[in-house]
């Protein structure tokens, strides 16, 4: 089987608040999926039930081949979880947390299979420094060695790298890139953009409904968007008045450039052929982000 989850039209509600709709997703095994969307788009209960950690309330699917109603049992094994609010106990050291939880997870010879992730994770050298002394991106590090234990095919992070300063998320997608390479099936949602585009594979929800899934080329292609760049004296000025225009969906100025990004279809040859002269204008790719702007107006797919 090509997925290690897939799932069908799957529901959940808390009391009266629909937070998952109908959701159908498929993760490809072995690959980095990302899963985006905005705040309380339902992404940590969706990976909650991916998990066999919560039961939906319509829908069904498999991890692993395992029923997520009624298998969710064999599927814990399977799974290894980062939650967004990671913690270390903070007076034991690194070596200490690990094996601590490797007790907890009554995985056999802890000692050395503790000894093998710090390997494995570069922590060696951290082994015996206190977590608490240890910098967001390195305690991160151990949350992610911490959640490979128990050798789970899958692990599921979320929002990982929130708090975390550019040089260790770059790392710390350095490791998932080699974890996916010896085959573990990664799904990790983000905010971050950069980091989307560093998935093989992504999956954008907003108010518990998949709006768009596979790579970042196909969804950016499906939007149907043209951008182009436009460099000149008085961005901010012409920004606004391209603004205004009907066939202009997104603005932005990336330093001395300003991106504008419409439907293909709309006439907007004719808008900038209105510009001054001294503009340099050219056509430009349209980026992930402005892709799901696109998105977030049309809503959920049909
Ligand atoms: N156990 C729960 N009980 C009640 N409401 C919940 C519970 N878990 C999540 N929610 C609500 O469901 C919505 C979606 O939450 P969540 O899945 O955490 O979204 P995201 O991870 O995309 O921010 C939020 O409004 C949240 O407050
Ligand atoms: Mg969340």
């Amino acid at each position: 089987m090509d997925y290690a989850i897939a799932l069908e039209r799957v529901s959940k509600s808390f009391g009266k608040r629909q937070v998952v709709r109908d959701l159908s997703l498929n993760v490809r095994r072995g690959k980095i999926t990302g899963f985006l969307g905005p705040n309380g788009s339902g992404k940590t209960t969706s990976m909650r039930i991916m998990g066999g950690l919560l039961k939906p309330d319509s829908g069904g699917g498999s991890c692993f081949g395992y029923n997520i109603r009624s298998q969710r049992g064999r599927i814990k094994p399977l799974v290894g979880f980062m939650t967004q609010k990671f913690s270390l106990w903070e007076p034991l050291t690194v070596r200490e947390n690990l094996l601590f939880l490797a007790r907890l997870h009554a995985i056999a010879d802890p000692q050395r299979r503790v000894s093998q992730l710090l390997e494995a994770f570069s922590l060696t050298g951290f082994a015996d420094a206190l977590a608490a002394h240890l910098s967001g991106g390195w305690q991160q590090r151990v949350s992610l060695a911490a959640c490979m234990l128990h050798s789970p095919q899958l692990i599921l992070l979320d929002e990982p790298t929130a708090g975390v300063d550019p040089h260790a998320r770059r790392e710390f997608w350095r490791v998932l890139h080699a974890l996916a390479q010896q085959g573990i099936t990664i799904l990790v949602s983000t905010h971050f953009m950069d980091e989307a585009e560093r998935c093989h594979e992504l999956a954008w929800i907003a108010g518990g409904s998949l709006l768009a899934s596979g790579t970042a080329d196909t969804i950016i292609a499906a939007q149907g968007l043209a951008t182009w760049a436009i460099r000149g004296p008085a961005l901010s000025d012409i920004e606004y008045r391209l603004s205004l225009s009907q066939s202009v969906e997104q603005t932005s100025i990336y330093s001395n450039t300003l991106y504008i990004t419409c439907p293909q279809s709309s006439p907007v040859e004719s808008l900038l052929g209105g510009l001054p002269r001294s503009y340099r204008i050219e056509k430009a790719a349209t980026s992930l982000e402005d892709a799901f702007a696109h998105l977030m107006k049309k809503g959920p797919l049909p």
